[in-house]
């Protein structure tokens, strides 16, 4: 279930916590076996992480439900997570959500046709100095405008070509 490169990705996060305490990396666990998985977790993979991780099931299970950047049903390769707060919204995110969905065919919450991307709405993600801004993976992409939005899809459309 978790792949002999998602186990060597672990044990670097494992290693920065003190011996026994291998649980503290569950969230970062968790975000590489789901990046695995078509970027989501099933019940199983989410066991597998406690497995490995030497924690009880639940308590992983608690985390990866807790947390809104962990997904229970396939949501396409790419989620573009656009932060709708304050500071964003101030300079523009809203208008820019409504044409990045015209521009893809969604809502936010739904996929692609292609399978190829989502859009989440979310919190401040701490980059309120370049707002608006969105992340995909881990990567942020700031003051962004209709011209950049249409940039990065495409780029992203291109790359899965
Ligand atoms: S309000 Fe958008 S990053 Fe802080």
């Amino acid at each position: 279930m978790i792949s002999n490169k998602a186990k060597k990705q672990i044990d670097i996060w494992v290693a920065k916590y003190p011996e026994g305490r291998q649980s503290s990396a569950v969230m970062e666990a968790l975000k590489i076996v789901q990046a695995e998985n078509d970027n989501s977790l099933t019940t199983e993979a989410i066991q597998a992480v406690a497995d490995y991780l030497d924690m009880p099931g639940i308590a992983a299970a608690e985390v990866a439900t807790f947390y809104e950047n962990y997904n229970h049903k396939p949501v396409g390769k790419h989620t573009i997570r656009f932060c709708h707060n304050i500071s964003c919204m101030l300079n523009g995110a809203d208008d820019l959500i409504v044409y990045l969905e015209k521009k893809l065919g969604v809502k936010t919450g739904e996929v692609t046709k292609d399978s190829l991307i989502n859009v989440k709405k979310v919190e401040c993600l701490g980059a309120c100095v370049g707002a608006p801004m969105f992340q995909i993976g881990d990567q942020y992409y700031e003051n962004l405008t209709t011209d950049k939005i249409d940039e990065i899809v495409d780029g992203l459309r291109k790359k899965s070509k």
